[in-house]
């Protein structure tokens, strides 16, 4: 049995890997068609939900996970003893994606969230990241008692959920930027649609930012430079626009991560080529809403999406002339840091060491 302290993503993956092997066969068996194709789209809901329901649960997880995997192979076979494969029309497009300069993985990127962005319903976009943000920054007990006085940035803002979140927990003004033209036009929409001044979007990357040094009093990067080619040299332009005394925010996937990053690594191979656009409309004719779309494919079929250490995260900041960091230890109900500070049993197999976020200064 398992026991609940800190372990490599290693012995997780190792502990799954005959099983994850033996799915994305049974998924590459399948074939090139469309209806392979929508088989293989509706892994994903499949396996998040009932990963889910293991990770709730108070059993050690990874019995749980081998058995999801198992019953999914069974469900695979059978489609394929059925002639899966010989139904529909050929859709696979592995041999025609080219992600391999930076020009398009960025392309690729923006486009991918910017329809998923797009299609959150007003309460995801509007209410959702609010109540996320102050949760956040309550636990954490971070004090925003001159926000009204402040400039934020939004590095890599989507949709543009949480530049109107600091917005309207009380910021004096927020710049959201984006490499999608897709989201900022979408978050301009929305927010010309409601009236809400003090936010302003444009498009451009996090890695070259279009602002003067010391711009800032308040520079957040909520999930955007582990999908990006150099996530140091974003880190080093978030500093660079800091004010010296102002605070930074920077959040970046976690390694190790436990069973469920291993577990979306499994997706990203299984899902891997498989158009985009395809896979969204198949989980919405499954009926799921969209926000609930955006979790499931968001890490699934980027491009990009680097797993760090808290120390590689550490020694960059050093590097890049921030001070006074501090990981976060607390976070909202459902995310994985705070699982991991309630004890939840079994919580660092599931989650590894959470979610890395960080709040910095500068100077
Ligand atoms: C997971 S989403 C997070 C969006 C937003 N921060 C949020 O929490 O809703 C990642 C975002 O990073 C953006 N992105 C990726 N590479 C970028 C780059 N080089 N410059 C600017 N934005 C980038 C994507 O377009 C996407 O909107």
């Amino acid at each position: 049995m398992l026991i609940d302290t800190p372990i490599e993503t290693d012995i997780v993956e190792a502990a799954i890997h005959g099983r994850s092997r033996a799915l994305i066969e049974s998924t590459r068996d399948l074939g090139s068609t469309n209806w392979a194709s929508l088989a293989r789209a509706c892994c994903v809901p499949f396996i998040f939900d009932e990963m889910e329901r293991v990770l709730a649960s108070n059993e050690e997880p990874i019995a749980g996970i081998s058995d999801i995997f198992d019953r999914l192979i069974s469900f695979l076979k059978s489609a394929k003893v059925n002639g899966i494969d010989r139904l529909g029309v050929i859709s696979r497009q592995w041999e025609t994606r080219r992600e391999d300069n930076h020009f398009t993985i960025e392309n690729v990127t923006g486009k991918h969230y910017g329809r998923l962005f797009r299609d959150f319903s007003e309460s995801a976009f509007w209410d959702e990241p609010v109540t996320l943000l102050r949760t956040r920054l309550e636990r954490n007990a971070i004090d925003l008692s001159r926000l009204s006085e402040h400039d934020v940035l939004d590095a890599g803002c989507g949709g543009g959920r949480y530049t109107v979140a600091w917005r309207l927990l009380g910021a004096k003004r927020v710049d959201g930027i984006d490499i999608s033209s897709i989201g900022i036009a979408n978050a301009r929409q929305r927010v010309d649609d409601a009236g809400l001044d003090g936010v302003g979007f444009r498009v451009g990357s996090v890695l070259d930012l279009p602002y003067s040094d010391n711009s800032f009093d308040l520079a957040f990067s909520n999930g955007v430079l582990h999908h990006t080619v150099d996530w140091e040299k974003g880190v080093a332009e978030l500093v660079r626009v800091l004010k010296p005394g102002g605070m930074g925010w920077l959040y970046l996937i976690e390694n190790p991560g436990g069973v469920f990053w291993s577990v979306i690594d499994v997706l990203r191979e299984l899902m891997y080529g498989e158009n985009r656009e395809f896979a969204r409309s198949s989980l919405r004719m499954l009926g799921i809403p969209d926000n609930r779309i955006f979790y499931m494919l968001d890490h699934v079929l980027v491009p990009i999406n680097l797993r760090l250490t808290p120390a590689e995260i550490e020694k960059c900041l050093e590097t890049v002339g921030a001070s006074q960091w501090r990981r976060l230890t607390r976070g909202a109900d459902y995310d994985r840091i705070e699982r991991i500070y309630q004890k939840d049993p079994y919580a660092q197999v599931k989650y590894g060491v959470g979610e890395n976020r960080y709040v910095f200064s500068k100077g």
